[in-house]
């Protein structure tokens, strides 16, 4: 018995398909696609449709290039190595002004996408008067081989923020920046800016885009709550196995430093084969696991196991299911166990088992 992380692969190709829509989506494949697996997910999207794929990562572009020998590849964060960019098409962002005065003669036959920095603050050229500055300057520049401008774009930081009003500002600052270029003629092959949030909060891609950016909803998990549990479906499923059932009583201290006192004789324990060194999170564990479709409050933490408080209806050899369609990694998002990427992020590859059925 191991501890298992698995994805049912038509579900999570359903997922795609329903988020997707009839809609341009250009999907992020960072962190081998969200810890789905970067050839998994190529393959999956690629079935459905969808052939632009970002990544933060050049390793992980120069990848996907070999995985998808056509697709349109963005790379968001800049690097460097420009003949790795040309040799692979990849096109990449343009960070910062100065950036391009240092980079602009480096950076001829690579296409690249004018990043506006807005309110996240991570990168990016920082107004329209630094927008315009570079297309003028691109414009005039007289030199036979250049960088070609393809795209704009933009990363929201609050599309997942109801309480306040940051997402209407960076989205309202970032639609003036578009609509100016757009009305003094400038045009791009592609504009995008919508994050999962974003996509489902406008309920389509925003006017003058060609793509929404698109992740979590992708790989199956709602950005915020009031998104319904059949629009963005679950195909992960993380479980362990019950290896025994112990009696303690009332006055005992299970687990490392004192982790959970009985209060109760006679409390039965599940020890079960998973814990932190396979990525379950601390904060996760405060709350429950699911086995024989019932929950039980999971009671330790420990690096390969965890107690699991259990009644006379469990057995060893039980699953214990951390993660799955009943079970979302989303709904610990919302009781604040962390971000749905986090905890899928913690994940420990290398010693869980994978599978994709
Ligand atoms: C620049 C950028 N675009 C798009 C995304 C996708 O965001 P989400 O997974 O919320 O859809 C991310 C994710 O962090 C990102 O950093």
């Amino acid at each position: 018995m191991t501890a298992i992380w698995s994805v049912d692969t038509a579900m999570f190709c359903e997922n795609a398909k329903r988020v997707k829509q009839d809609n341009n989506i250009m999907a992020v494949v960072k962190n081998h696609a969200y810890h789905y697996g970067l050839e998994f997910a190529i393959e999956q999207f690629s079935k459905i449709g969808i052939d632009t794929f970002s990544t933060t990562s050049l390793k992980e572009a120069m990848c996907i290039r070999k995985l998808a020998p056509n697709a349109t590849i963005f790379l968001m964060n800049a690097v460097y190595d420009f003949d790795l960019l040309r040799e692979y098409r990849i096109q990449m962002t343009l960070p910062s002004l100065s950036f391009y005065y240092e980079h602009f003669n480096d950076l001829y036959d690579i296409a690249i996408h004018l990043e506006f920095e807005n309110l996240l603050h991570r990168s990016g050229l920082k107004s329209i008067d630094e927008i315009k500055e570079v297309l003028q300057h691109h414009r005039q520049n007289q030199q036979s081989r250049k960088m070609h401008i393809t795209g704009l774009w933009t990363h929201f930081g609050y599309a997942d923020e109801f309480d306040v009003p940051d997402y209407q500002i960076e989205r309202d600052a970032w639609i003036e920046i578009v609509d100016t270029l757009i009305a003094d003629g400038y045009t791009f092959d592609m504009i995008h800016a919508q994050n999962s949030a974003s996509y489902f909060r406008e309920n389509s891609v925003l006017k003058h885009h060609t793509h929404a950016r698109v992740g979590i909803a992708l790989y199956g998990s709602r950005p915020y709550q009031s998104i319904t549990e059949e629009s963005i479906q679950q195909s992960l499923t993380v479980k362990g196995n019950v290896i025994q059932v112990r009696e303690v009583n009332k006055g005992d201290y299970c687990g490392y430093s004192f982790a959970f006192e009985v209060i109760k004789d006679h409390t039965k324990l599940a020890v079960v084969d998973i814990g932190y060194g396979d990525g379950i999170l601390k904060s996760r564990a405060k709350h429950e696991a699911l086995i024989n479709g019932k929950r039980y409050p999971i009671r330790a933490l420990m690096m390969s196991h965890m107690f699991v408080e259990v009644d006379d209806g469990i057995h060893a050899r039980d699953e214990v299911i951390l993660y799955n369609k009943d079970i979302r990694v989303d709904e610990f998002t919302f009781k604040g166990v962390g971000a749905n990427s986090e905890q899928l992020s913690a994940m420990n590859h290398h010693s869980l088992i994978k599978e994709y059925r």
